[in-house]
């Protein structure tokens, strides 16, 4: 008997295998996206501030490589609609950002400057609309909650929207808007944790997947996906027996032949595991999980401010921009999960998901002789 982990969210989503790549900023570009969707599982678009023309033809491309369904993410965070007013953040909070960034530009030989950041472009109703209007098969947002109304306006269009939260009130609160399926986001995930105010501190809204998962399966009646720290088919096996309908990777993905991510990102993937990972907010300006590099230890050690969400990523842009070009991660924000530790190879996308399948039937296949101990 051949178990096909065909659940609930396939049907819903229209897809083979219950496995979601998440969409990631600079990673997850079309040929990412088309070639899990092809594997059978549900590639997701990066669109956070990705301007519209860009967007839509980014979605095209997606359907000229795949008829499978995909998705298009976007966040919808309190902080980016509309994004923070630059002009209005004092003048001795930029100083003190740009006095420490300085000391980064130094060693990379940018010129040093005390200068505003760059405003925000607000790109982000701009967004809904390509996806609207292109009829994306699935929206994923993160880091905010759709109201009702825009719900109703995906699922008139055939739609569905999918909401990633990271407590269980945020979790009724999406469900409550309407959203097809939710994705429960443990404190182990990579990149931006999922709420839609930042929090006090680094460590809240850090419930671990485990915990997370069967607390949101008790509170929602869409299909769950369990998000965090997953990368293999033992995790694909027990999220489901959370509760959850389907599991949503990032960090995976990004070690693949597909991603768009810099190689010496994937070579720290490979080569570091989770301990090396932080929750910081000194790379955008909102609390996310990446890797420790000279930049964030540096930042956090030196106790100077952090700018609004976007702002602090537009201050240290060159910064991030120079390392990049010298092929270093040091002052690069390398965001992932704490199952860095579980990934030791660089395949191709659709490879990760025909493992996963294949890794997940073997494990219930061996689970009886397991129980029967
Ligand atoms: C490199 C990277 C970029 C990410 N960018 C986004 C993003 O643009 N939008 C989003 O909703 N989530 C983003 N995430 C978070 C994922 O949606 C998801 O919660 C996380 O990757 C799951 O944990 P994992 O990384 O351990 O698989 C990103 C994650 C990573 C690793």
């Amino acid at each position: 008997m051949t178990v096909t982990f065909r659940t609930s969210l396939c049907d819903l989503l229209g897809i083979e295998y219950p496995v979601i790549q998440s969409g990631m900023g600079g990673v997850a570009g079309p040929d990412l996206v088309a070639e899990v969707s092809r594997a059978g599982g549900l590639g997701i678009l990066a669109g956070v501030q990705v301007p519209p023309e860009d967007l839509r033809g980014m979605i095209r491309r997606v359907r000229e490589l795949t008829d499978r369904p995909f998705g298009v993410n976007l966040l919808l965070h309190s902080e980016m609609r509309p994004p923070a007013d630059v002009a209005a953040i004092p003048e001795d909070r930029i100083r003190a950002v740009q006095t420490l960034l300085n000391r980064f530009r130094e060693r990379l030989g940018i010129p040093p400057t005390l200068t505003r950041p760059p405003a925000v472009p607000d790109l982000v109703d701009a967004a809904i609309q390509v996806i609207l209007g292109e009829r994306a098969p699935v929206w994923s947002i993160g880091l905010g909650n759709p109201d009702g109304a825009i719900v109703r306006e995906c699922h008139a269009r055939g739609i569905k929207v999918m909401a990633m939260v990271a407590t269980v009130e945020d979790a009724r609160q999406v469900a409550a808007s309407g959203v097809d399926t939710v994705v429960a986001q443990g404190s182990e995930a990579g990149g931006h944790r999922s709420t839609w105010v930042k929090r006090a501190s680094a460590g809240r809204a850090l419930v671990g997947t485990m915990a997370l998962v069967p607390q949101v399966v008790d509170v929602v009646r869409v299909p769950v996906i369990a998000a965090g720290g997953l990368a293999d088919g033992r995790g694909l096996v027990a999220a489901l027996a959370l509760g959850a309908s389907g599991i949503l990777l990032g960090t995976r993905f990004v070690a693949t032949r597909e991603s768009a991510a810099p190689e010496f990102w994937k070579k720290n993937l490979l080569e570091r595991d989770g301990e090396d990972t932080t929750v910081t907010d000194v790379f955008s300006g909102l609390y996310a999980r990446a890797l420790r590099n000279t930049f964030s230890q540096e930042y956090a050690a030196s106790g100077a401010p952090v700018l609004p969400w976007l702002v602090q990523r537009g201050a240290a842009n060159d910064i991030h921009v120079a390392s990049l070009k010298q092929g270093t991660g040091d002052y690069y924000p390398m965001w992932a999960g704490q199952g860095t530790g579980l990934i030791h190879d660089l395949p191709g996308a659709a490879e990760v998901v025909e493992a996963i399948i294949r890794e997940a039937r073997a494990v219930v296949a061996d689970l009886p002789q397991r129980v029967a101990l």
